[in-house]
């Protein structure tokens, strides 16, 4: 492993699910894979658990870590090539990037999308403009479409919440929220559960929330919710903004809400988010409360997925 976007850089599931799981038993089994190595995590928007959990990992395998917050600490970044930097933007990446990877051996970056410009932000030019110019492994901590840490962590809960012989079935439905949110999550958890192939899936959203085919295809599509979820083991949960009229909120219907009355018709079955989460606006309290919830769980195993995916980086 050389790069750590998206699931097609995951190599084989199984075992990088079982080497967080070994990670999980024993945090510090592999203390000397990062001696003497740094890693820079840059954050250019906010975050708690892709932070904590990455710094935590990279710590149990012996590197060295520094945390940036570009967006709030740094000079704000230009990232489109030839420039004029007479705006806003004051340190163009190409000049940053080559000194990040002079000073780390590892980059995570954590990006964002516009959601005002669909081709920027689906050519991941931000992340790709610091793979282009770091010259060291660059480990995604969420980008303009996709979060693939949090997807491992996703698939990695999964597996340890089921124990029947059949494909479980995976529900994920679109949620109201106050903002407009990017489709990273939807899209990403999508991608690793298609590529995974160990499930029964469903998207359940309103008309006019598709997300890119790119990352639903194999998925059942429906916008009837209520029948998406019978039959459910997994429900995640998680709002995103329109793909095809790019970053907008339409319909914002509370009904899309997950209650414990909708549950009902599912297999007990066990509620994901990837947090934060809007109480009361995408998911009741009455849920997250309970034991149906395991997001706690989930949040938690975000340690052992990049503690995985370091040492696969470490090993090469
Ligand atoms: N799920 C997730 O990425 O959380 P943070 O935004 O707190 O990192």
């Amino acid at each position: 492993m050389k790069k750590f976007l998206s699931c097609h850089d995951a190599g084989d599931f199984q075992s990088l699910i079982a080497q967080a799981l070994e990670f999980k038993k024993n945090p510090l089994k592999s203390v000397h894979l990062g001696q003497g190595k740094r890693m820079g995590l840059l954050f250019l928007n906010p975050s708690m658990r892709t932070r904590l959990s990455t710094e935590i990992a990279a710590k149990n395998l012996g590197m060295d870590v520094i945390v940036f917050n570009v967006g709030q600490d740094g000079w704000a970044f230009e990232f489109e090539d030839e420039a004029i930097m007479s705006g806003t933007t004051v340190e163009h990446v190409k000049d940053a990037a080559p000194i990040l990877g002079k000073y780390f051996d590892v980059l995570g970056i954590r990006t964002f999308p516009s959601l005002k410009n669909k081709q920027d932000d689906y050519s991941e030019l931000y992340i790709n403009q610091f793979i282009k110019y770091a010259g060291v492994p660059v480990v995604s901590l969420e980008s303009a479409t996709l979060h693939p840490l949090q997807s491992l962590a996703d698939l990695i809960t999964i597996n340890e919440n089921y124990t029947e012989k059949r494909k479980p079935k995976i529900v994920l439905t679109w949620a109201p929220h106050v903002k407009a949110l990017p489709q990273c999550v939807a899209n990403s958890f999508s991608q690793w559960i298609n590529a995974w192939g160990g499930a029964d899936f469903t998207i359940a959203h309103p008309e006019d929330y598709e997300l890119d085919p790119q990352f639903t295809n194999g998925a059942t599509i429906t916008h009837n919710q209520d029948e998406a979820l019978r039959d459910a083991d997994f429900i995640y949960v998680k709002n995103w903004s329109t793909y095809q009229d790019y970053g907008k909120i339409y319909c914002n219907d509370p009904e899309w809400m997950l209650t414990t009355e909708k549950i009902a018709t599912t297999r007990n079955a066990k509620v994901m988010h990837c947090l934060p989460v809007r109480r009361n606006v995408e998911l009741s309290d009455e849920i997250l409360d309970s034991t149906s919830s395991i997001v706690t769980q989930q949040a938690v195993n975000r340690i052992w997925a990049a503690q995985a995916v370091l040492a696969e980086l470490l090993k090469k």
